[in-house]
């Protein structure tokens, strides 16, 4: 696992890092994160697993970065990987392949679910 490789090469071979770029599945950017902010390592993330037409009007890459809405696409699609919530991101992922999801977003979203995919309403 990559996490209990960079825990040994920092931890156990005394290896410094100024940065660490994770790029992958969010299930593994995300403890990727929580182990890079233990180790005090500047860690860039790449959302591109959430993008779903690339072009910002679907508003399917929509995640929380820090106290800000980003969309992955047209903001992204790095980020900073310790502000990124990935509970979030994951959470609405799945939600957002149904119909029913998809309202929901919009409902619990309202103004910044935008998209203009014609197919939740987001854009209007
Ligand atoms: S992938 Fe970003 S809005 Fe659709």
């Amino acid at each position: 696992m990559v996490t209990k490789t960079l825990e040994d090469l920092v931890t156990n071979e005394g290896k410094h890092y100024d940065v660490c770029v994770a790029i992958g599945p969010m299930i593994m950017m995300k403890f990727v994160c929580l182990l890079t902010k233990k180790l005090g390592i500047h860690t860039i993330v790449s959302m591109n697993p959430i993008m779903v037409d690339g072009t910002g009007m679907c508003g399917a890459c929509r995640l929380q970065v820090g106290d800000e809405i980003k969309f992955a696409c047209v903001d992204g699609p790095e980020f900073d990987g310790h502000l990124v919530d990935f509970d979030q991101a994951m959470k609405r992922s799945q939600m957002y392949k149904t119909q029913e999801g998809r309202a929901l977003l919009k409902l619990q979203e309202g103004d910044t679910h935008h998209g203009g995919c014609g197919q939740c309403g987001g854009d209007k």
